[in-house]
């Protein structure tokens, strides 16, 4: 087992690659905080791993909220005396709406969910890394955190700067046995459609030219297998990266 007793929280593990993620931590021997603003769900998949033998806890968190960020850090240390790993997952897509018809609303939506969450949950988690001396952060970014073409102005910049905290946060503290990598998905078979209201034909239609070109859409297991890696020593030497995990998708461009 490669997380045997690390306690890790995973947000957003409700439903696809949270989820997936936080099923893989508990069968390698982490125990899991299983948070998401969805709290039936998260008790869904929490149960899920405590029937199966693992070790979880479901918390209600709305990422975007800065009390619950609180909490759900905080219940990792009460439940489990400590914070190992953390997984910034919980995200949200725009409506692909080019900067021409970002609405302001939806803008600031999306940025503190995407954004403002993972600043806040690994500014939570610092202090109890850096007394251990030792600590994994894994953000979730997107290939739209390096590409202009897989989605609107809002998700598109949220992600790139997902993928400017995991850089910084990676050289920061590197000498401080804090490691934070970040994986960028290329499509995959999630809930996260659900997100997308209203949706902007003429910025949907642009990210068609780019969509034609994706050699297969992935499954949350294969992301998870991904986080895994990251969060465990096997991944000792890696920092500051962000990893595509798209089949190809980003390499021919
Ligand atoms: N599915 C894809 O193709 C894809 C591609 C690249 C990146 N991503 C990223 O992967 C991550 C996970 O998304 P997914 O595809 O598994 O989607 P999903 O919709 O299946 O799961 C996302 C989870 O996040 C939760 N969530 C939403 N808003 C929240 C909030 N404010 N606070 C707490 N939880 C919240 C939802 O309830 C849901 O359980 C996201 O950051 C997303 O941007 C997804």
């Amino acid at each position: 087992m490669h997380l045997q007793d690390k306690v890790a929280v995973v947000t957003g593990a409700a439903s696809g690659m949270g989820k997936s993620i936080a099923e893989l931590y508990a069968k390698e021997g982490a125990k899991v905080i299983v948070s998401d603003l969805n709290f039936e769900g998260a008790k869904v998949v929490a149960d899920g791993i405590n029937e199966s033998g693992g070790i979880a806890t479901a918390v209600k968190t709305n990422v975007a909220d800065l009390n619950d960020i609180n909490t759900m850090i905080d219940t990792a240390v009460s439940e489990y005396g400590t914070l190992d790993i953390l997984v910034n997952n919980a995200g949200i897509m725009d409506n692909m709406a080019p900067i021409g018809d970002v609405d302001d609303q939806k803008w600031d939506l999306i940025f503190d969910v995407n954004t403002k969450g993972v600043m806040r949950a690994i500014r939570k988690a610092i202090p109890i890394f850096l007394e251990k001396g030792k600590g994994v952060i894994v953000n979730i970014a997107s290939t739209g955190g390096f590409s202009g073409a897989h989605a609107g102005a809002a998700y598109t910049a949220s992600k790139h700067a997902v993928v400017g905290i995991t850089k910084n946060t990676g050289f920061m503290y590197a000498q401080k046995g804090i490691r934070c990598n970040a994986i960028a998905p290329g499509a995959t078979m999630t809930n996260i459609g659900s997100t997308m209201a209203n949706v902007d034909e003429f910025g949907a239609l642009r990210t068609k030219v780019t969509q034609g070109v994706i050699p297969r859409v992935g499954q949350p297991e294969e992301i998870a297998k991904v986080a895994l890696f990251l969060a465990s020593d096997e991944s000792s030497f890696v920092n500051g990266a962000v990893i595509a995990a798209d089949a190809g998708w980003t390499a021919g461009f």
